[in-house]
């Protein structure tokens, strides 16, 4: 695991977005797994910047994103959807048709887990994933107790993680208890990960995840068993890492 610990959010973003940038250059198709939450929208923002000033082309780039809420509809300003539009995808030149999220008013959940997965493998797998990291060590939204062997499934959110997104919503009660998300066996699939992790109140599951045993009580810690992931840290996230 390669680690590199920037001295804050903004130059974590930097540095984020250039290796994506770096992927995209080599392979304009490339097939991006891409992430929600806070940690990642700077990283956009410095992709919009470069496409906009410098140019980078998104026309081929295909793009699948971990999760979604079960029962948000895309014009709900809390589904992932949203999120995507509104952050990154209306400000590039990438197609609507490549950009991809597990649909949430699916009918029949269990068939659309397994569309997506036909689907991701379709394009011939994810490139490069990028991934956020929950307080409690989850990823996409693979929950402590996860077992490691599924792939896209049906998610029943932890409490924690619940109160922690709770933020993004009016109240607690509006935060949907169930997603859609990829799975660890997905998630490993990826040729490369870029993790990205900011402030302190993620230094205990970056801890884990660095030093800790592969365990599913942090989901993130299955890591360690793939070949090719960076870490992109600010100093807050990996102040206990630095100091052990
Ligand atoms: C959410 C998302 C994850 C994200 C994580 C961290 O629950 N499902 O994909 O990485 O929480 O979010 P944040 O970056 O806002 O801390």
């Amino acid at each position: 695991m390669r680690i590199f610990v920037a001295k804050n959010y903004h130059d974590m973003s930097l540095e984020a977005a250039k290796v994506v940038a770096d992927e995209i250059a080599q392979k304009p198709g490339i097939v991006l797994g891409l992430a929600t939450g806070e940690t990642p929208l700077a990283m956009y923002r410095e992709l919009i910047r470069w496409h906009r000033e410098e140019g980078l082309d998104f026309s081929q780039v295909i793009t699948f994103n971990l999760d979604e809420y079960i029962g948000l509809p895309p014009e709900n300003i809390n589904s992932y959807r949203y999120y995507m539009q509104h952050n990154f995808f209306r400000h590039i030149n990438i197609k609507l048709k490549n950009t991809h999220l597990p649909n949430a008013m699916a009918v029949d959940v269990d068939e659309e887990c397994r569309e997506y997965e036909r689907q991701i493998a379709g394009v011939g797998g994810i490139d490069l994933q990028v991934l956020g990291l929950g307080q409690n060590g989850h990823i996409g939204f693979n929950e402590p107790g996860v077992d490691f062997a599924l792939s896209t499934h049906l998610v029943h959110l932890a409490a924690a993680t619940i109160a922690s997104n709770a933020r993004f919503f009016a109240a607690e009660s509006e935060v949907p208890r169930l997603a859609i998300s990829l799975g660890i066996k997905s998630i490993m699939q990826a040729k490369k990960i870029l993790l990205l992790a900011s402030g302190s109140s993620k230094a205990r599951a970056v801890y884990e995840l660095v030093h800790g045993a592969v365990s599913n009580n942090t989901p993130a810690t299955i890591l360690k068993l793939h070949q090719d992931v960076q870490l992109v840290l600010d100093e807050p996230a990996a102040m206990h890492i630095s100091r052990a």
